[in-house]
């Protein structure tokens, strides 16, 4: 019997026309003959929907008739513990189920997909699901918690600080100080936002009040790090999980302006690219072209952090490297990559179509596994003589 994948995508999030290319992309990949995919698509109202017309690119264009044609739908478990798809609206005789699914594969970007809700709601579920657990996705979503965790295992980021808007509303000649200690220029980044919104560059205090003034309008935690102004940008792409990782080919990512663009990554910048490849028309070169040692540098530091951060499924590691000094520096991580970044596997031989099966059964496995950890502990506190509701549950 084959596999029953749903595949959630869509969303609440700025990057909702990305997950829906690249989710359409991955369907396309699998594997027919071991699986069955199940399109789940979040609306921007956030209404689960599925039905066929959900699995073909040009039904979007007219998103309201798709809308009409697919089947409003909710993931619960029925009566033997399977995780059902079911019809959210149905009289009193109607037919609730779907279909049961075996296993989720989120290809969300963003907030409420890629920051670990969407993973928390199948932990309770009890489902499997494809990549980083709830922990790895939240820390991949927090530039701040991400950076404390690889300046903590020793992967070189850059010089940083950070603060909530409150701290700086109250104490701006502070974070100036500090900021001049780390010295100027500088970037500004709100903590958890992708896709470079809020982002700017400061060369001086004025500059820095403005780009903060920005960013805080986006998110309470702000970062303010050292910019690199003789900047080479790496990607680099690991599959595995916390025991074997492999990491990808390098890609050098181009970019007109210094800071890479929402329209640069998703609108193709004007430069030629096609909307509708998303990720895939970035300007980009591939495998990116510095020396040998530092590709494997890059590598090494990639795979650590992604083991660092106790990542599931492929991930992406975006890297800085300073031209003057040569060092390379991790940036951020993509827990749930745009295109799923399998463009960065197919030089190594390793086509979509292994890469969303390695995925697969890479989620599975994590569940075997966690069914062999204890959850409970066979006993029963409420039995135990305990002389009232006060007693041994007190101390
Ligand atoms: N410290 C830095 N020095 C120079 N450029 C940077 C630095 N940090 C970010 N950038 C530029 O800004 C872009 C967006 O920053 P990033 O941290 O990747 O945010 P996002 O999560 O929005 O992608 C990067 O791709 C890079 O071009
Ligand atoms: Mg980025």
């Amino acid at each position: 019997m084959k596999t029953k994948v749903g595949v959630v995508f869509g969303g609440l999030s700025v990057e909702h026309e990305v997950s829906v290319i690249s989710a359409l992309q991955a369907i396309k990949a699998m594997d027919e003959n071991k699986y069955e995919a199940i399109p789940l698509y979040i609306s921007k109202k956030n209404e689960w929907y599925t039905g066929e017309s959900l699995t073909d690119i040009e039904e979007y264009k007219e998103l309201n008739d798709l809308l009409q044609k697919s089947e409003k739908v909710i993931l619960t478990t029925n009566d033997e513990g399977k995780v059902v798809v079911q019809k959210k609206n149905v009289g009193f005789f109607g037919k609730k189920a779907v279909t049961e699914i075996d296993v989720v594969f989120p290809v969300i970007h963003g907030t409420n997909g890629e920051d670990g809700s969407l993973q928390g709601m199948l932990e309770m579920l009890q489902i499997p699901y494809v990549g980083c657990d709830v922990f790895s996705s939240a820390v991949g979503m927090d530039k701040v918690m991400m950076k404390q965790i690889l300046n903590d295992s020793g992967v070189p980021i850059v010089d940083y600080n950070w603060f909530y808007s409150t701290y700086w509303l109250n104490n701006q000649d502070e974070i100036k100080a500090e900021t001049n200690k780390i010295g100027y220029p500088v970037i500004v980044k709100p903590a958890n936002l992708g896709s470079s919104v809020g982002i700017s560059k400061a060369y001086n205090d004025e500059e820095l009040e403005e780009a903060i003034n920005e960013a805080i309008e986006y998110s309470h935690k702000i970062v303010v790090e050292k910019m690199i102004g003789d900047l080479t940008e790496v990607n680099c792409s690991v599959v595995g999980d916390y025991e074997e990782v492999e990491s990808s080919v390098l890609e050098e990512v181009l970019s007109s302006e210094d800071i890479l663009t929402y329209e640069d990554k998703y609108q193709g910048g004007g430069k030629g690219g096609d909307a509708s490849k998303g990720m895939e028309s970035t300007n980009r070169v591939i495998p990116a072209e510095i020396p040998e040692d530092q590709t494997q540098e890059v590598q090494k530091l990639a795979e650590q952090t992604f083991k660092v951060l106790g990542c599931n499924g492929v991930s992406r590691i975006d890297f800085l490297i300073d031209k003057e000094s040569q060092k390379a520096y991790v940036n951020e991580i993509n827990t749930i990559p745009g295109s799923l970044s399998f463009y960065l596997w197919e030089p190594t031989g390793k086509d979509f179509t292994q890469l969303t099966d390695q995925l697969l059964q890479l989620a599975l496995k994590r569940q075997r596994e966690r069914e062999k950890l204890n959850f409970s502990i066979d006993s029963n506190l409420f039995s135990l003589q305990s002389g009232g509701s006060k007693g041994k549950l007190n101390g």
